[in-house]
Parts: C-alpha cells; sequence; structure tokens
C-alpha cells in the first residue's frame, strides 16, 4: 500500500534573492554567501585602507612633511599583503572574475614596484606609479563592496 506523504514546507529549497533573477540587481547587492567570500571582502577592505595610508604617505614625501620611507615600508607591506586577495579567490573557488581580478591586483601591484624601479633608468617609467595607484584603488575598490549602487540615475 501506497502512502502518499507531502514535503514539509521547511524541507523546500529557500530562496535567496541571488537566485532570483532580478534585471537590476547589481554586484554589489547580491549577498556574500560564504565564509571564504566574506574573507576576501574583508581583505579587499584592508587593503583599500592600506593603498589609501600609502598614497597619504607619498602625500607626506612630496610636500616634504616626511621622507618617503614611511611609504617605501608600508608600500612593501601592501604589495606583499595584497598576495591573500588571489590566495583566498583561488582556494574559496569564488569566481573565474574574481579570481582573475585579485591576480590582477597582485600583478599591478608587483608592477607598482617595478616602475619605481624602472624609473631609476627612465624617468618617465616611474610616472606610470601614481596612475598605477589610481587603477589598484579602482579594482580593489570593486572587490570591497563599498557601494551599493541604488541606480543612482
Ligand atoms: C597602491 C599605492 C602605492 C604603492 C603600493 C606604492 C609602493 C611603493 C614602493 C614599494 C616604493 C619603493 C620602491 C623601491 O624603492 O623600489 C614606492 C616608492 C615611491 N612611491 Fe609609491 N606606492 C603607491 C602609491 C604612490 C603614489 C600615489 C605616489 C604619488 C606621488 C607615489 C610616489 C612614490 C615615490 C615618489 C617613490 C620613490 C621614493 C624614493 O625612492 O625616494 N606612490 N612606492
Amino acid at each position: 500500500m501506497q502512502t502518499l506523504i507531502s514535503t514539509p514546507p521547511e524541507a523546500a529549497q529557500p530562496i535567496t534573492s541571488a537566485s532570483v533573477p532580478v534585471a537590476s540587481q547589481t554586484i554589489a547587492a547580491i549577498p556574500v554567501r560564504s565564509r571564504t567570500a566574506r574573507a576576501h571582502v574583508v581583505i579587499a577592505r584592508i587593503l583599500l585602507g592600506g593603498v589609501t595610508l600609502q598614497i597619504f604617505f607619498a602625500g607626506l614625501g612630496v610636500f616634504g612633511v616626511s621622507s618617503f620611507l614611511p611609504h617605501m615600508i608600508l608600500g612593501t607591506l601592501v604589495i606583499l599583503g595584497s598576495l591573500a586577495l588571489p590566495l583566498v579567490a583561488w582556494r574559496g573557488h569564488l569566481g573565474a572574475t574574481l579570481q582573475r581580478r585579485s591576480w590582477l591586483v597582485f600583478g599591478l601591484m608587483i608592477l607598482q614596484g617595478l616602475l619605481i624601479d624602472a624609473g631609476r633608468i627612465v624617468p618617465l617609467v616611474a610616472a606610470f606609479h601614481p596612475v598605477n595607484a589610481m587603477l589598484l584603488v579602482l579594482l580593489v575598490a570593486s572587490m570591497a563592496r563599498i557601494t551599493r549602487d541604488r541606480n543612482l540615475a
């Protein structure tokens, strides 16, 4: 004899906002689900803070308030610390775009130091050091989820 057992409502698959296709939903609005994804966001935020402080230290050097030593020390730490971003993205299987973008950040960080070294031979190359810093800010900010795009238009 066959008995009819209905599926209890709590056993049904919960519908999350990420699983519902909403045309206007932006990357920033999608909830961060896994612990690794949250760790990646935290690292991106720390990196963004580090890069901001780094630009401030560059300002101290440019305007003669201090030497460039704080900038060089923090710069080395920020460059090394940025490796955490692709490693977490890769080990946490955070998606191809995020992984590629994280490796790009690390690559540009390495380039950031090399631009100064190359600039000692061809000074024009060093002028790309602040430009590359701007690219890094944009890239890291895009992963730090600090903005909620609420259709500003
Ligand atoms: C992502 C942000 C930045 C990072 C990670 C970074 C990193 C570094 C590092 C590691 C060095 C030492 C390189 C070496 O000696 O081989 C350096 C030097 C330097 N940086 Fe940056 N930098 C950043 C942004 C900037 C910005 C926005 C400026 C704008 C003026 C700047 C100006 C300089 C200058 C002038 C030096 C040469 C200092 C000297 O040799 O006396 N940096 N930076």
